[in-house]
């Protein structure tokens, strides 16, 4: 008992060292352009059993907002190509938005970004001018109400924002466009908001599969391609097209703005053209995009530089028009089962975690902890045994897990198997920090928990990957890290 609570203060420990040592982020992206989606209310469950952070939506839908109010989940919010006339045209539109749409549930809902526009230069019609005089309002508007420091105004680009962007070093914005990005980035670097890019790799290698290699788009290149002007080395295309965009920034003075992935990811299906659209090849990007990321790589021209990054998308979207992949781009069915495995082997956390030697044993189990709250604990369990796919018929009346009859115990069960279905990681662990991991098997008389490997069905359908964006950070803050890592331990 006294090793579980040690474990379970030591967990807590771990949990705030991680927040102290924030480096880049991974978030996701929310799309809602489907009729078979769960209710908002649904899905902020869903993204905090899956502790996914940071969520990026296209509007700023009231429902959605409110869902997510008091969850910690920092959201980036989108105004829609739709509307950037009347936003452009009146400083009092943008007021009126900020003040019946936003202002009601800030802070309540955690707001970090807001972006004007998305990715104007493919849009139909031409509304790239009215980008920047929206932006203006937006950020005046949120002057006004004191929130301009708190809340980010940009817009997000496609990578067709260039002309060129190979060899990376000869990255060039398409001058058609000068006439909007100059004066974006201007508003960019003086107000010290991001260089919003959505980069698809998976475009890139669809439409160009002669000269590109499945394996450089995918992170599994074993062999490199040289920028001859700079000699940089790249092993994968989603640091080249990055760099590209640096290098571009870099030509026109303002390489100190920040570059943020807001999409990026592969779809798990497409149209029998597009062989590359698969739930092993989408797994296997996504899998090495976050690891790629989360410990600070940086790209070969910024090494050790944060990224965050969003991965689109939280659902597969079924109204989407065009090729079968784009209506496969999700994580997750609508009915929130996973697509495809994330597994997220090789992040800080597990590393800790295996440092701490929670793993060492031959098994891991993990349970509930039994400081959870009572509410948090029930709408884990619930979910564990809907959505999560659980069998949770052991814990039923007069079946061999049922005593002791009490929430803790019941959950522990869940939780465990939930956790041995889908790859035991400390991810699926999660259970919005109501779950922790043990060594030691929590069986007891008759009631067997689950151990790893012992049963494998389904899991390629249910797995699916809470998503964390913490991990620890390079640079000036190791050192305190490494401290507190020390005190981590410590408890062991
Ligand atoms: C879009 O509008 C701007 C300003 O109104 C103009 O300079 C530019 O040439 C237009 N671009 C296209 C492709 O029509
Ligand atoms: C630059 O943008 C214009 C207008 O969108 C487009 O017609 C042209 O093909 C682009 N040039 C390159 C090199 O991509
Ligand atoms: C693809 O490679 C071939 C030969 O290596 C080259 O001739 C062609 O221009 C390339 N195409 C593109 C789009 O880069
Ligand atoms: C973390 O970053 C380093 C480079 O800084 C890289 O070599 C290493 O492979 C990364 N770790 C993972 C798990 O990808
Ligand atoms: C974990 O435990 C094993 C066996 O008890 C030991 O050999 C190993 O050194 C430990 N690892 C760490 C990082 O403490
Ligand atoms: C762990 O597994 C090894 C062999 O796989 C076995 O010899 C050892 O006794 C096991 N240890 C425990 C604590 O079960
Ligand atoms: C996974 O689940 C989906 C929908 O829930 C179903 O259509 C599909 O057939 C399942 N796939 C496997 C391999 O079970």
């Amino acid at each position: 008992m006294a090793r579980g609570v040690r474990l379970v203060f030591a967990t807590l420990l771990l949990l705030t060292l991680l927040d102290v040592c924030r480096g880049s982020k991974i978030g996701v992206c929310y799309g809602r352009n489907a009729d078979d989606l769960p209710t908002p209310d649904k899905v902020a469950k869903l993204v905090q059993l899956h502790n996914i952070k940071y969520l990026r939506i296209y509007d700023s839908n009231i429902q959605v907002l409110k869902a997510f109010a008091n969850t910690g989940v920092e959201l980036m919010i989108g105004i829609p190509n739709l509307d950037l006339l009347p936003f452009s045209q009146f400083q009092t539109n943008a007021d009126t938005w900020l003040k019946n749409s936003i202002l009601p549930y800030y802070p309540a809902t955690k707001i970090a970004y807001i972006t004007v526009g998305a990715e104007v230069t493919e849009a139909p019609n031409n509304v790239s001018a009215l980008v920047v005089p929206a932006m203006q309002n937006v950020f005046t508007a949120l002057r006004k109400a004191g929130l301009h420091k708190k809340i980010k105004v940009s817009s997000t680009h496609s990578l067709g924002v260039l002309s060129r962007s190979f060899p990376p070093s000869a990255g060039a914005f398409n001058s058609s466009h000068a006439f909007f990005l100059k004066p974006l980035l201007e508003f960019l670097s003086e107000k010290e908001s991001p260089f919003m890019v959505d980069l698809y790799p998976y475009f890139a290698y669809r439409d160009n599969s002669h000269n590109v290699s499945l394996d450089y788009a995918l992170f599994e290149s074993s062999s490199e391609v040289i920028d001859p002007n700079t000699g940089l080395l790249y092993t994968n295309m989603f640091d080249a097209q990055i760099d590209a965009l640096y290098y571009a920034l870099m030509a026109l003075n303002f390489g100190a703005i920040k570059i943020m992935v807001t999409e990026t990811g592969w779809p798990s299906k497409g149209s029998t053209k597009e062989t590359a659209a698969s739930p092993d090849n989408a797994q296997t990007y996504n899998t090495n995009l976050i690891r790629h990321v989360i410990n600070d790589t940086g790209t070969p021209a910024k090494p050790g530089d944060e990224l965050d990054v969003y991965i689109f998308s939280l659902f597969n979207e079924n109204r989407k028009p065009g090729l079968e992949s784009e209506r496969n781009w999700g994580l997750f069915y609508p009915g929130q089962t996973s697509v495809y495995k994330l597994d997220f082997t090789g992040r800080g956390v597990v590393d800790m975690t295996t440092e701490a030697n929670v793993t060492s044993s031959n098994g891991t189990w993990c349970i509930a902890s039994s400081t959870a709250s009572e509410v948090d604990l029930q709408s884990a369990l619930d979910w564990a045994c809907g959505p999560g796919n659980v069998d949770c018929s052991a814990i039923q009346p007069s079946q061999p897990c049922f005593e002791p009859d009490n929430l803790v115990s019941h959950a522990s069960y869940a939780f465990n198997n939930y956790y041995q279905q889908n790859g035991a990681t400390d991810i699926a662990c999660g259970f919005g920090g109501t779950g922790y991991r043990t060594n030691k098997n929590p069986s007891y008389d008759s009631c067997l928990y689950m151990t790893t490997g012992s049963k494998k069905t389904a899991a390629s359908n249910i797995t699916m990957s809470p998503l964390t964006s913490s991990s620890t950070r390079k640079g000036s803050s190791t050192w305190i890290c490494s401290c507190l890592l020390v005190t981590f331990l410590a408890f062991f």
